[in-house]
């Protein structure tokens, strides 16, 4: 009795050790490696303001604005007629030659022109369950857009300019569970709408009042100029729950909502220490959800949101010229907790602007952005060049690792997307009204790779290589799926898993739609051929839990992930 229950005891801390090594597989890099950057365009015509991975294609939408009628592409013959823009405030009409938008090949690193011609200034966006950009609202005549992109050799925008009801500019969309898209809020646009079928339009968006609840003012008694607009509660940060409702943070509170009844069910604690949406613009992720075996098991959904500013930044940078220090916390909740608090750790530095990009192996990359200020033009300082790997499941004190250097300041108007390979595209940095070259944050045209710790040499023989083509594995909801995985030594059941991400739209410090979940593995069959395992995992249960559409699905072992694959969700 005494000895089997001492073996029972032996087990339970082998298996406690063993999942603390899952958990902390990659949390003390090999050999020190932090990272490393390649160059990998030196002018890729237009700023990536805005950033979509395409699926299938090797290709990733990048688009900035039209407001400023210049890049440094022009749009070529083929595209042309140019266009002819009327601005509203100046009552002036301009013609437009230039590009705004192009694809960009991150394998054979080569730009092709695109033509969009209603202003995507500072849009929302997402890729549809067909694996289509859909891109909403922007500025003036683009503030109503509805826009549509495939990611083809041939394929260009389709526009339509009156699609939604309100004018949407820094809106956040979001997929429900059923595929249909949400776009919520913009500036003066306390509501929210779902985006029509293609050609048709709304007639009229539902009121969402906690938009207009957590604006914030400055009030200036006396000045002639009346109190100045912070905001500080636009691009709301805005998931998808997995009981189908919608959780939105804005500002420093969040809400679940549900849409259909447009009934806020529940409130969260506020978030101490500053504001945390744009222009504050700390940046969010909804930490990994990790799927049960057992389907009638709850999934916790635990949100994160790094950094900010403080509640004033905005007016400091844009009327005083003074810079102080962003927020340097990480705070996160599990938001489907009965008991829900927000638990606060320092970042080894302060940040604002950053992009927080989930990588396959669950970790969580905090890139781009500076030390001081606040979003807006002209509003921030000290280039945060060093980005920051964030490891969910480290214990506390152990969770931030600073990374190696870039030499390009990445500022207002940065992106930063996973790519299938692992590594992450950095671009983007405009802080000017227009296309400035010698201002002291240039407009920025160059691209960058940066290459996480996990891809370092000294991982290579456990790096797992899936034995799939490019093209898209299609799952069915709650069925099982096969991956057969080439590895050096035979994996182990402990210490394998497999991710799935949905490869969101990046602009602003929000990637909407970003979304990951690790499978539940049901089997692991080893040398099913030489040198091949089989890896049995259950694609998720329901589209609450993950709509439908692409992800990059990774087979990661001991923290090393797997190059990715396209896995189609229906
Ligand atoms: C805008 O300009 C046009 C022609 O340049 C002029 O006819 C029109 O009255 C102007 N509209 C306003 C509102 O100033
Ligand atoms: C949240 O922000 C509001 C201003 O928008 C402020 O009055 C309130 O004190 C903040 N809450 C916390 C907990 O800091």
């Amino acid at each position: 009795m005494a000895k089997a229950s001492s073996k029972k005891v032996q087990s339970l801390i082998l298996l406690a050790a063993v999942l603390l090594l899952v958990n902390n597989a990659a949390a003390a890099p090999a050999g020190g490696f932090l990272g490393s950057w390649e160059l990998i365009s030196q002018n890729a015509g237009i700023s990536a303001m805005h950033t979509q991975l395409l699926p299938k294609t090797d290709q990733i939408a990048v688009f900035d604005a039209s407001v400023w009628h210049i890049s440094r592409l022009q749009l070529p013959q083929e595209k042309r007629p140019c266009f002819w823009h009327h601005n509203k405030l100046t009552n002036q009409t301009a013609e437009d030659c230039w590009c705004h938008s192009i694809f960009y090949d991150y394998n054979k690193n080569a730009v092709k022109a695109l033509k969009v011609q209603s202003d995507t200034w500072c849009s929302s966006g997402g890729l549809s369950a067909d694996g289509r950009l859909v891109s909403t609202g922007g500025f003036q005549y683009g503030a109503k857009a509805i826009r549509y992109l495939w990611g083809c050799d041939t394929c260009d925008w389709v526009e339509y300019p009156e699609g939604l009801a309100e004018p949407r500019w820094y809106s956040t969309q979001v997929m429900l569970s059923d595929g249909s898209f949400l776009v919520y809020g913009g500036r003066d646009a306390f509501s929210y709408e779902y985006v029509p079928v293609e050609k048709e339009s709304n007639k009229a968006a539902i009121a969402f009042p906690f938009l207009f609840e957590t604006q914030d003012f400055l009030e200036r008694p006396g000045n002639p100029k009346g109190r100045f607009r912070l905001e500080n509660n636009l691009y709301p940060f805005v998931y998808l729950l997995p009981d189908g409702n919608v959780y939105v943070f804005a500002n420093n509170r969040s809400v679940v909502h549900d849409p259909k009844a447009n009934k806020i069910i529940r409130e969260f604690p506020q978030l101490p220490g500053g504001a945390r949406s744009y222009p504050a613009t700390g940046t969010s992720v909804l930490l990994p959800l990790y799927l049960p075996r057992d389907t009638n098991k709850p999934v916790d959904a635990e949100v994160l949101i790094c950094g900010g500013s403080v509640r004033e930044g905005l007016y400091l940078g844009e009327e005083e010229k003074r810079f102080v220090n962003a927020l340097d916390d990480c705070a996160r909740m599990v938001v489907t907790s009965p008991n829900p608090e927000w638990k606060i750790e320092k970042m080894p530095a302060p940040r604002t602007m950053a992009d927080g990009v989930l990588l396959p192996n669950g970790e969580v990359l905090i890139i781009n952005g500076a030390d001081l200020g606040s979003g807006g033009w002209h509003c921030a300082d000290k280039p945060s060049l060093k980005p920051m790997l964030y490891r969910p499941n480290a214990p506390e004190g152990q969770r931030f690792a600073e990374l190696a250097p870039t030499d390009i300041p990445r500022m207002y108007h940065s992106v930063a997307n996973l790519l299938p390979d692992g590594k992450v595209f950095v671009g983007g940095s405009n802080d000017n009204d227009g296309y400035f070259e010698f201002a002291k944050f240039p407009t920025e045209l160059r691209l960058e790779k940066f290459t996480p710790p996990y891809l370092a040499p000294e991982y290579a023989a456990l790096r797992p290589a899936i034995l799939e083509d490019q093209s898209d594995k299609a799952a069915t909801y709650g069925k099982w799926v096969y991956l057969r995985v080439k590895s050096s030594e035979p994996l182990t059941i402990n210490y394998v898993q497999v991710s799935i991400v949905a490869p969101p739209f990046v602009t602003h410090g929000i990637s909407m739609n970003q979304r990951m979940l690790f499978l539940s593995v049901i089997e692991l069959k080893n040398n099913v051929a030489p040198g091949v395992d089989e890896v049995v995992v259950a694609a998720p249960p329901t589209s609450a839990l993950a709509p439908p559409g692409y992800y990059l699905l990774s087979v990661v072992n001991q923290g090393i992930p797997s190059h990715s694959i396209w896995f189609h969700l229906k």
